[in-house]
């Protein structure tokens, strides 16, 4: 089955999510944004209408996405309480439960992967997360979602939220991290590209050994006097001085790992 799809939100899951639903069959109508700049760039990207005006929203979409941030969705719904057909949303905080009080149907779709504008990415395998307000809406979400990916799931808010919540840990903290380590190597005229490997291994052996079993370093290894010299080599950044501190701690409070297995 064939959908007439809308975007309203033209950003980094818009420019992901728009192409993948139009190769596997359907048609992106029209896409929305606060901006005619965005709005123009994802439409030209699927090859349809596009406005920075709400008002002009086509009432024949089927299916119109919710793709703007959380903030925004709570006024949305009450910008596009004309339209008759589905509302999806794809957060990962969102209830849909709050589309209730309007006419249309409603569900979420939320992808459990951290999206970027002009990035390639492979939907394949990405687990999207599904929830209709009825099982008919449920079923055409997942028929959507099926035709980019083999890892449909449904899951309702209670359980999406702290998905969400440990994508926040495994993604946007471990992002900022390395944010962190790249601004030291900068610092110090040292060049970023010499991490690529240990982050590269980081990231395989977590996901093969599970993180606990891949933990190295002098926290866990309860070094103290390479964990002092390191605190006084920050003594630069108050902030980065109290984060090392805070997660070395941390690594030693949850580590069940002995101590003589660390290197
Ligand atoms: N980014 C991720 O990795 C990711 C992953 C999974 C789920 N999500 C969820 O997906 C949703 C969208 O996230 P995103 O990362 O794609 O956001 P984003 O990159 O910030 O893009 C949001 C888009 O919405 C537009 N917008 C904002 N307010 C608007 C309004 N009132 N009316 C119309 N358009 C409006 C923005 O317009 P302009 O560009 O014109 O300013 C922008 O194009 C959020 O619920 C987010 O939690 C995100």
């Amino acid at each position: 089955m064939s959908y007439r799809i809308g975007f309203i939100g033209a950003g980094k899951v818009a420019w992901h999510l728009a192409p993948a639903l139009k190769n596997s069959g359907n048609r992106i109508v029209q896409v929305i944004s606060k901006s005619a700049l965005s709005a123009q760039k994802l439409g030209d990207r699927v090859g349809c209408e596009h406005t920075d005006r709400i008002t002009r929203l086509d009432k024949d979409i089927q299916i119109l996405f919710l793709t703007v941030p959380d903030h925004a969705l709570v006024d949305l719904i009450n910008d596009i309480s004309d339209y008759r057909g589905i509302v999806v949303h794809t957060s990962g905080t969102f209830s849909a439960l709050r589309f209730a009080c309007q006419k249309y149907k409603y569900g979420g779709m939320y992808p459990l992967q951290s999206f970027s504008i002009g990035r390639r990415l492979d939907l394949s395998k990405v687990p999207v997360f599904i929830e209709g307000c009825e099982p008919g809406v449920t079923e055409i979400l997942v028929n959507l979602a099926s035709g980019f990916t083999s890892e449909t799931h449904l899951v309702g808010h209670e359980e999406r939220r702290w998905m969400h919540l440990a994508a926040v840990w495994a993604n946007n903290f471990t992002n900022h991290m390395m944010d962190n380590a790249y601004g030291i190597m900068n610092e110090h005229s040292l060049p970023v590209e010499w991490l690529e490997p240990l982050i590269r291994e980081t990231f395989a052996k977590a996901i093969e050994l599970g993180p606990q079993k891949s933990q190295t370093g002098p926290a866990i290894r309860h070094d103290k006097a390479t964990l002092k010299k390191h605190v006084d080599l920050l003594s630069y950044s108050q902030e980065l001085q109290v984060l090392y501190k805070r997660i070395s701690d941390s690594i030693q409070s949850v580590s069940q790992v002995p101590k003589e297995d660390n290197l």
